[in-house]
């Protein structure tokens, strides 16, 4: 297990700049093989889950390849429409090759994704979608099945504003006969840029970023280039990572607006942030004001960000009431914050943390990607040296994470074991 050291308490300053979108590229990478000639992806962060997509498709018979940070995927030799467990299991977005070998052939498998252990993640939107598309589903032995002789648009009301849901329908309608109307959709930012992608491949999508999608079937999709957005949760990390520095770094290369609930947040903890352009420059306090939180699906605050919040917060002047709506299990790393020194109670989905002057360094493990940020930014504000085992699970969504925050002057080291 590799381990991430850091020595804290260093004023972290200057300039980061930001990766492609996770979210996004493990939606675009498979929607790459709906097109008939190759698609051009650029901007994707060299990051795990990343590598890990690429690979599937490898194992699907696609051809992927992957130069500094522009990806090709040509989808010829890519034939089967079997995605067996041993390749799914490593990535939660997996299920994203449902909607696509279901467009694509009429037909998939396609085992149940595994991810973050952060409570239980049902699919039964995905699945009531492609219920509604005309496809039969089962699952059996842990491994769904669609089979459709034709996949026609229809209306699908979801219960919940689901990205994994939204996506995978709109993938599946693609290349449906017919119109597909995706009501109470999710709006957040990769939804668009998969929209974005899927037009510039000769497809029909209308409304993305708002929670009515229209999906107009077209009978094929060819390859296309696009460039990737930036990661607004690498960003939203990077930020809080200023502020319980006390730092001052330009967060750059991100679209400012997607981050709207992340610095309205942050300038009630106290931090000062210039943002324009394509930048956002974040002053932190010598120590944060306590703030209330409820994370909520886009624009709301992000579930993403919940935990490096909570390690903020964890220095704060006051007590600050975090309540977590997504997840059921999204609080678990708190214990490993206690042993840091902070003074977290845990009811529920609900953390109260009562801000203390100074956390201490520790050995911690993280079990989950965001768990992980959570236990970077406390190691960078705590006394001593902070061991974070797990960094395998880290590297699954920040890009370079040593580089980027040796750059902006912390001390951090990776140990591979
Ligand atoms: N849900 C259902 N049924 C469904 C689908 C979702 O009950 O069929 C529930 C989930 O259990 C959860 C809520 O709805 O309580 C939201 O789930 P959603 O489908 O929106 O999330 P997701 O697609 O599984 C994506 C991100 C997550 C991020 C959430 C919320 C990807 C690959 N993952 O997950 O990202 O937390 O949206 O914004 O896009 C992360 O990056 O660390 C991460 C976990």
């Amino acid at each position: 297990m590799a381990k991430l050291i850091i020595e804290g308490k260093k004023r972290l300053s200057g300039e980061v700049r930001i990766g492609g979108s996770k979210n996004s590229s493990v939606a675009l990478i498979p929607a790459a093989l709906l097109g008939e000639g190759p698609s051009t992806l650029d901007n994707v962060p060299l990051i795990r889950d990343v590598q890990v997509f690429a690979q599937i498709l490898k194992d699907l018979g696609a051809s992927v390849t992957l130069d500094r940070n522009t990806m090709t995927v040509a989808p010829n030799g890519f034939s089967s429409h079997v995605a067996p467990y041993d390749l799914v299991r490593k990535l939660r977005a997996s299920y994203y090759l449902m909607g696509v070998l279901l467009a694509k052939f009429g037909k998939a498998e396609v085992g149940l994704p595994g991810g973050c252990d952060i409570g239980p993640r049902p699919i039964d939107q995905h699945l009531k979608g492609f219920r509604a598309l005309g496809a039969e589903v089962t699952v059996e032995g842990g491994v769904v099945k669609l089979f459709a002789k034709k996949l026609t648009g229809a209306p699908v009301y979801l219960d919940i504003p689901s990205v994994g849901a939204t996506i995978n329908i709109m993938l599946a309608a693609s290349l449906a006969e017919g119109t597909t109307v995706i009501e109470n959709a999710a709006k957040e930012p990769h939804v668009v840029d998969l929209a974005n992608f899927l037009n510039a491949m000769g497809g029909r999508v209308l409304g993305a970023g708002t929670d009515v999608i229209r999906i107009k079937g077209v009978k094929r999709l060819h390859g296309a280039p696009h460039s990737v957005i930036p990661d607004d949760m690498e960003a939203a990390t990077y930020m809080m990572a200023a502020v319980a520095t006390g730092g001052d770094v330009e967060v750059k290369g991100v679209i400012t607006k997607h981050l709207e609930p992340v610095t309205a947040k942050l300038k009630e903890a106290g931090a000062v942030i210039e943002q324009n352009g394509d930048y956002i420059r974040v002053i932190g306090p010598e120590r944060p004001n306590p703030v209330n939180v409820k994370t909520l699906p886009y624009p709301g605050f992000p579930t993403d960000a919940q935990q490096p919040l909570v390690a903020v917060l964890a220095r704060s002047t006051g007590v600050s009431v975090v309540q977590e709506s997504m997840y059921d299990n999204r609080l678990g790393y708190v214990s490993e914050l206690i042993k840091m020194g902070a003074k977290i109670k845990v009811e529920g989905r609900t953390a109260i943390v009562e801000g203390v002057p100074r956390l201490v360094g520790a050995p911690v493990t993280t079990n989950d990607l965001r768990a992980g940020a959570s236990l970077v930014v406390a190691g960078l504000s705590a006394e001593g040296t902070t061991e974070i085992y797990g960094l395998e699970i880290i590297d699954r969504g920040y890009e370079l994470i040593e580089e980027k925050l040796s750059a902006i002057g912390a001390k951090v080291f990776r140990v591979e074991n």
